[in-house]
């Protein structure tokens, strides 16, 4: 029984809330630094520049004991985390697959926050798991995938591709009992995929306990798409070895030039050999939507299960991912766990419980930003938007092409190019470790210049500097003066 006191400190429970108007307050001067941000994005520096010393030096403190005033809490992360975040929102970065999000999205984070529903179970979300439901049907239509799919929103594209794997594994391996028994005694699982394939793949097969030895990786042609020949030839060496090719996994759109697999012949082999078919459209999936690069994506809609990320082309604030599969009954067979705990709401009235249907359990309200941009935007802005961020990628590329300092190292499909600065050299054989070297340098002095954000790779072993154009903020001018900046900092490498 509790004690009088207790019970006295229970009264008098102070919780954690302000009271409205102090909450209206402190949202709104919340809403002056987000609008703050967005001021000037043109004039404000990619990259911050501070060392990591400095960083965590900003932070080092030991745990607060009493509270600290609102507004003095919001002047420090105002300075010290909001104005010098990387700018990922800005038309400077392009590094990686750095969309830059989108204003409705940011409101929609807001409100979901704010409800704080649990995307689990049914009933305890139940617009947000229709949202989901919805938002699933819709990223499928909007790329050319089959709208009867299942899917389920996950972190990111690695998670998308992971999920998807997993299901193919339990899937192709269902009279095996995989789930029961695992992959013990089994011949060894052979996935392939081309030397392009993003290493949340590898990663993936090493979870999988398939083991990355026996991710097989193909080499690619010229255009750094999948060679055919050679992907039949490996699964042919397989099988006689007693090897068991389980799964190929095809490119709409490397991470490092956006090159596109032969998806079409991906399926027709994968039928021949009666293995699974997964297409990673992480990076490039969404831009299926836009006609005039349809047919690249061709044979992405027999693909097995499809990872798409709506924190790439469908300019969503991280995180956001999304693994389709095609029907939700494949999902269910290859996550569903019974437990007493969740089951006591079983009721006949078609309520779909996420968790069911995926890794997760407790899990935020994703769909809500999605299904707002869908909402707010519509399909065809989208889509044009995501055609705009090509067409600037080719103008990125003819820039560099008339420029007698730079040189074309990739083709543009999608939204990524990649060049070398030449500084001093001709380009011609003799100059290329010189070249490389200059490009190696290149991005950690771009880095310390801070104006731009840009990282590099290396393709057939050249080191190039790599733009991915995924920002709805980019202009023709901020083109310019990408490279602009590029070859000031690069002349003082030569
Ligand atoms: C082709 C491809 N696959 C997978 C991923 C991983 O996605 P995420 O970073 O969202 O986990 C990326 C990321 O850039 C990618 O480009």
């Amino acid at each position: 029984m509790a004690n009088e006191n207790s019970l006295h400190t229970s009264k008098n429970r102070k919780g954690l809330d302000s009271s409205l108007s102090e909450f209206s307050q402190q949202l709104s001067k919340a809403c002056e630094v987000v609008l703050d941000r967005f001021k000037n994005l043109d004039d404000a520096k990619a990259y911050s520049g501070f060392s990591p010393d400095t960083v965590e030096a900003w932070f080092d403190e030991s745990l607060p004991h009493t509270g600290m005033d609102f507004d003095e809490l919001l002047t420090f992360i105002k300075e010290k985390v909001v104005d010098t975040a990387t700018l990922n929102i800005g038309p400077y970065m392009y590094a990686y697959v750095m969309t830059g999000g989108n204003q409705i999205s940011i409101i929609a984070e807001l409100l979901a926050t704010t409800i704080n529903q649990n995307v689990g179970k049914w009933h305890l979300a139940p617009s947000i798991s229709e949202l989901e439901k919805r938002v699933v049907n819709w990223g499928a239509e909007f790329v050319g995938y089959p709208s009867t799919a299942g899917g389920v929103l996950v972190s990111g594209g690695s998670a998308a591709n992971l999920t998807s794997l997993t299901v193919a594994r339990n899937l192709f391996l269902e009279q095996a009992d995989v789930r029961r028994k695992g992959l013990f005694d089994l011949p060894s699982l052979r996935v392939y995929a081309s030397t392009e394939v993003h290493g949340c793949v590898d990663k993936s097969v090493e979870f999988l306990g398939i083991g990355s030895d026996n991710l097989q990786k193909i080499s690619t042609n010229d255009d750094f798409a999948i060679n055919l020949t050679e992907l039949v030839e490996r699964i042919e060496a397989d099988l006689s070895a007693g090897h068991c090719p389980f799964c190929i996994v095809g490119n709409a759109g490397t991470v490092n030039t956006g090159a596109i697999d032969d998806l079409e012949k991906l399926a027709e082999i994968a039928q021949k050999y009666k293995m699974w078919f997964h297409v990673d459209g992480a990076y490039g999936g969404l831009a299926a939507a836009v006609e005039d690069r349809k047919p690249f994506f061709k044979g992405m809609e027999k693909a097995d299960s499809l990872a798409l990320d709506f924190h790439k082309w469908l300019y969503q604030p991280f995180e956001g991912g999304c693994a389709l599969i095609k029907d939700w009954n494949t999902l269910h067979k290859s996550f569903y766990t019974e437990a007493s705990y969740l089951s006591s709401d079983k009721q006949n009235d078609g309520r779909l419980d996420f968790n069911e249907y995926g890794f997760q359990l407790s899990r935020n309200a994703k769909s809500l930003k999605i299904y707002m941009t869908f909402k707010a935007f519509g399909a065809d802005r989208l889509r044009n938007t995501i055609a705009e961020d090509i067409e600037n990628t080719r103008y990125l590329a003819n820039l560099v092409e008339e420029a007698s300092d730079f040189r074309l190292s990739s083709k543009v499909i999608l939204g990524i190019v990649c060049f070398q600065f030449l500084g001093t050299g001709d380009g011609s054989e003799a100059d290329a470790d010189y070249i490389n070297q200059l490009n190696r340098k290149i991005i950690p002095a771009l880095e310390r210049d801070g104006r731009m954000f840009i990282a590099g790779t290396t393709l057939k072993g050249q080191s190039v500097i790599r733009a991915c154009l995924i920002n709805h903020r980019q202009q023709p001018k901020h083109l310019k003066r990408l490279l602009e900046v590029i070859r000031e900092v690069g002349d003082e490498l030569k």
